[in-house]
């Protein structure tokens, strides 16, 4: 039994290994339609049970979708129909019953501490699905899109986030070190990466460029990332903040400045941190990326389960 917890506590070696699988997956399973399942149904009989703490579409629907396809099925509980969203059942006991009745469980939530608690007591696999420091399943399938896009390994480009020092961005820097590419960052001086990640970096021995100049960030881009400026557990004056990154917005002109055939990522919801043309335009990629998540969180799954081929 493993977590997915955080992408910096896996080896390269297993995140390697279900990106692999998730292609072989993604292309054994061209003909086949949404719901059926994968030759062997490697999760015959296992239940996913996924609870969320705060908003969410892609990720609910691509799990559901996930453990389908590998032969198990989902249950989803939003954390206030539950005793413990209520205050009336600790984490010890809800971590008991969810280890009694299924194989594996998926959290989003606005608590790292909330995670580490689940997997102290749970006796399943814990699924981080976001928290404030993180969001992996996110980010190792945008690892698998740049790679299905660019057809060449991420090591060999030139990776770009443009916005806030948010979970999404933690998870990068993250995998920046796990598949070794380069990463450069844009955004104001305040929101530049904290302390414990740049702590974890000199650990690691790993540069990454960040600039308060976006054009700077993106120049010589093969990937734009970028992500709201407003995050789910943002607390701060919002306005304020947007104001902040008025100048980071991703638009036809600092576009212009990344490699003629660069690809754009958004792992939405989206606000007014891209243009229109440049969210539809002809760079972008956003409905793949999306559609991936099914893909790669399958093998985040077997990964999981301990059945990875
Ligand atoms: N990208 C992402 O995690 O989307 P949801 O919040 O809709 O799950
Ligand atoms: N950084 C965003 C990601 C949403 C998928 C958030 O935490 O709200």
């Amino acid at each position: 039994m493993r977590h997915f917890i955080n992408l910096k506590d896996i080896s390269a070696k297993d995140l390697r290994k279900i990106i692999t699988d998730a292609k072989k997956r993604k292309n054994l399973r061209k003909k086949l339609n949404t719901l059926e399942t994968d030759k062997g149904a490697p999760l015959k009989g296992k239940i996913l049970i996924q609870m969320f703490e705060k908003p969410s579409s892609r990720t609910r629907i691509s799990f559901y979708l996930a453990i389908k396809q590998l032969g198990g099925g989902t249950l989803t509980l939003r954390s206030n129909e539950l005793h413990l969203g209520q205050g009336g059942e600790s984490i010890e006991d809800t971590a008991k019953i969810l280890s009694t009745y299924g194989d594996g469980f998926m959290l989003r939530t606005d608590s790292d501490k909330k995670i580490e608690n689940f997997k102290k007591h749970l006796s399943i696999p814990i699924i981080n699905g976001l928290s404030p420091s993180s969001h992996p399943t996110q980010v190792l399938s945008d690892i698998f899109t740049v790679e299905e896009i660019k057809k060449k390994s991420i090591s060999k480009l030139n990776i770009c986030w443009i916005g806030d020092s948010n979970n999404v961005l933690d998870s990068l820097i993250a995998a920046s070190v796990k598949f070794s590419f380069k990463l450069s960052i844009g955004c104001p001086k305040k929101y530049e990466p904290g302390k414990k990640v740049r702590d974890w970096l000199k650990k690691e021995s790993k540069k990454i460029y960040v600039y308060n100049d976006p054009k700077k960030a993106v120049t010589g881009a093969d990937v734009i990332f970028c992500d709201k400026v407003i995050s789910l557990n943002d607390k701060g004056n919002k306005k304020k903040k947007i104001k902040t990154f008025k100048n980071f917005k991703i638009d036809k002109k600092l576009i212009s400045f990344a490699k003629k055939d660069f690809i754009f990522l958004h792992c939405l919801p989206r606000g007014d941190e891209v243009s229109e043309d440049v969210f539809l335009g002809k760079h972008s990629h956003v409905w793949q990326q999306a559609l991936n998540r099914v893909h790669v969180q399958k093998s985040i799954l077997l990964y999981c389960f301990g059945k990875l081929r």
